[in-house]
């Protein structure tokens, strides 16, 4: 991996003075012989000042620190690597307050000094993932490796990544890791069908079946896990190892949507239709409805569903009872994997979202660290039923991207733990939000 030494906040102050100069230059043309003049030039100053120190603190990362201070300005595209045109204001101020603008602005909106850190967005800056370890991580985890790999799957060595970046700095996913701005199209890049950017390769009847999906072809590289289910059932041994050696990894919609990840078990059948994964141009279509880059699919002040009158609409009659619908879900969803939590804990299997590798043979907090995870897995569907309780706590919007599968795993999956065998046991085991949840699955 090579590195190229950041000079760009050199340019870039640079682009601000001229910028600065500029305007005072249009200024002294006019000669101030007015007091009202003289007070419009003063207010300008001021006001360009302000911008400028703004502009700053918004467009430098210190190399020296793991956090990320401002946005870097990459050599290769320049201010327009975001920057690129009228339409791209509102996007700019949406895409810095979404998670893959490492929600910016709003960490600078309470204190333009604060910065980005591990606890906001853990997804950019938990490790420097330009280092040399970290090289299968880079299509996900950096806009140069995305850029890279998407532009072309077939050929992408992530050895080849090079990075314009010093130090201990981090890249977001910057517009110009998802629009083409070397040529000035700013179109989306296509990597093409999934088939091509799968990270795992089985079930390999089901990866080769997920069509071709237009713009959401640019969100299944990252959002479809990187180990599936059926890859535990390829594995001979699966005893001695901790959890990290099969986790499925996060926001892994994809894979709920075209059943490519989770751990079926032997015997059930997974094949009812899933009416949302035909909607054309799909998590574009839920998730950016009028060309929102908060990739939000709900309004967080108002509760709404963003694309009930453009999308939801053609199918669903009545927004309230979606919306309740989807509530209800919510809760059942929660509920039902607090039961995994817990049939998987009377195995002697704590779960700690929060501390990787996740599974412990201690409930103790303060002893679930690394070298004290779970490795005595007695067999597969209980180590399933772990992938798949940690699978869908990472997938939140699962029981709307596919209800009925997301119903069928989960059901399974407490069927199988609550007495060793699947003997549809559930109504049993089960009560409340959950029972509701699972009532008519099997
Ligand atoms: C990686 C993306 C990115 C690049 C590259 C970039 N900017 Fe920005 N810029 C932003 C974002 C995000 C904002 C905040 C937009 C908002 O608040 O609506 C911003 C805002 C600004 C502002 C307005 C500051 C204010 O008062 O809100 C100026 C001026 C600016 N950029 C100048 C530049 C210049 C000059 C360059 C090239 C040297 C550049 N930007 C490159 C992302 C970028
Ligand atoms: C196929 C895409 C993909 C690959 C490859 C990938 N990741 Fe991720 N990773 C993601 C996504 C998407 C998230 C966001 C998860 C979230 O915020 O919940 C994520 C989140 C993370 C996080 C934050 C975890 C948390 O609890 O929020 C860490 C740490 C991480 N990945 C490490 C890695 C490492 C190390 C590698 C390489 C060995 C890697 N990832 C490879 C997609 C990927
Ligand atoms: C995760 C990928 C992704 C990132 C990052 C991203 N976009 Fe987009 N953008 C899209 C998709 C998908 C569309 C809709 C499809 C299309 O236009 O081809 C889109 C459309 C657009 C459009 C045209 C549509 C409209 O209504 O405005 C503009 C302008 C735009 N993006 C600007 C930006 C800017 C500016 C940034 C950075 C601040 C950015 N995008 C970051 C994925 C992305
Ligand atoms: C290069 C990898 C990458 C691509 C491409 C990508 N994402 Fe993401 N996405 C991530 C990561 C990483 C996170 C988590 C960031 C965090 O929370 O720190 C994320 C988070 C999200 C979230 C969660 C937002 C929230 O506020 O909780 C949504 C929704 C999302 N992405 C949708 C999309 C859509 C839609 C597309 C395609 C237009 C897309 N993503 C493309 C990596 C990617
Ligand atoms: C039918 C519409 C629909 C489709 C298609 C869809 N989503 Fe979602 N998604 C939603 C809704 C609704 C939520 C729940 C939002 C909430 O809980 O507030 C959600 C939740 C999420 C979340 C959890 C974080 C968040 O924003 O709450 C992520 C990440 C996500 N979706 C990514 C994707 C990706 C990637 C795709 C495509 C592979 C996709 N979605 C397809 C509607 C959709
Ligand atoms: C192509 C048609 C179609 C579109 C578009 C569509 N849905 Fe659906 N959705 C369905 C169908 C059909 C079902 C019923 C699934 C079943 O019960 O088998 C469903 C089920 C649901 C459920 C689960 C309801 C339950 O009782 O379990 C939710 C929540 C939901 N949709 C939300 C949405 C949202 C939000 C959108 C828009 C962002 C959306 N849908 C767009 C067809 C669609």
């Amino acid at each position: 991996m090579k590195k190229v030494k950041m000079t760009y906040l050199g340019l870039f102050l640079i682009a601000l003075t001229l910028l600065f100069v500029g305007c005072a230059q249009e200024e002294s043309k006019v000669s101030p012989t007015t007091p009202t003049q003289q007070n419009i030039s003063k207010i300008v100053e001021e006001e360009m000042h302000s911008m400028m120190i703004k502009a700053l603190l918004l467009h430098y990362d210190n190399p020296n620190t793991d956090e990320v201070e401002g946005v870097n300005v990459n050599p290769e595209f320049g201010c327009q690597g975001c920057h690129f045109s009228k339409e791209a204001v509102i996007r700019m101020e949406e895409w810095g307050k979404s998670a893959h603008g490492g929600y910016l602005l709003e960490v600078k909106e309470k204190d333009l000094n604060a910065t980005v850190n591990e606890e906001v967005a853990p997804a950019w800056i938990h490790y420097d993932f330009k280092s040399d370890d970290k090289l299968l991580c880079q299509k996900c985890h950096t806009s140069t490796g995305f850029r890279n790999f998407v532009t072309d799957p077939e050929n992408y060595n992530p050895a080849n990544n090079t990075f314009l970046l010093a130090g201990k700095q981090r890249e977001f996913l910057y517009c110009w890791g998802c629009h083409r701005v070397e040529d000035m199209s700013f179109e989306l890049r296509n990597p093409g069908k999934f088939e091509r950017v799968a990270t795992y390769s089985v079930p390999e009847d089901r990866i080769s079946a997920v069509p071709d999906l237009g713009e959401a072809n640019t969100c299944m590289v990252c959002h479809s896990g990187t180990s599936s289910g059926e890859m535990i059932k390829l594995t001979d041994e699966i005893k001695g190892k901790d959890f990290g050696a099969y986790n499925s990894h996060y926001l892994a919609a994809g894979g709920i949507i075209f059943r490519t990840i989770a751990y079926e078990f032997e015997g059930r059948e997974y094949d009812s239709p899933n009416p949302h994964a035909s909607i054309e141009n799909l998590c574009v279509a839920c998730h950016m409805s009028n060309g929102d880059h908060t990739f939000k699919a709900i309004d967080e002040t108002s509760g709404k569903i963003k694309a009930y009158d453009n999308l939801c609409s053609k199918c669903h009659t009545d927004e309230q009872e979606v919306m309740e619908a989807m509530e209800k879900n919510r809760k059942g969803f929660e509920a039902s994997l607090e039961v995994i939590k817990n049939l998987l804990a009377n195995r002697g299997i704590y779960y700690n979202p929060y501390a990787y590798p996740y599974f412990y043979p201690s409930p103790n907090p303060k002893e679930q660290i690394f070298p004290n995870a779970y490795r005595d897995w007695s067999d597969k569907d209980t180590l399933g039923a772990a992938f798949n309780l940690n699978l869908l706590y990472h997938e939140p919007g699962a029981f709307v991207h596919n209800s009925n599968y997301t119903k069928q795993i989960i059901y399974d999956t407490i069927d199988f733990l609550d007495d060793g065998e699947l003997d549809y046991s559930v109504e049993s085991t089960v009560s409340g939000e959950a029972q509701e949840f699972l009532s008519d699955v099997r």
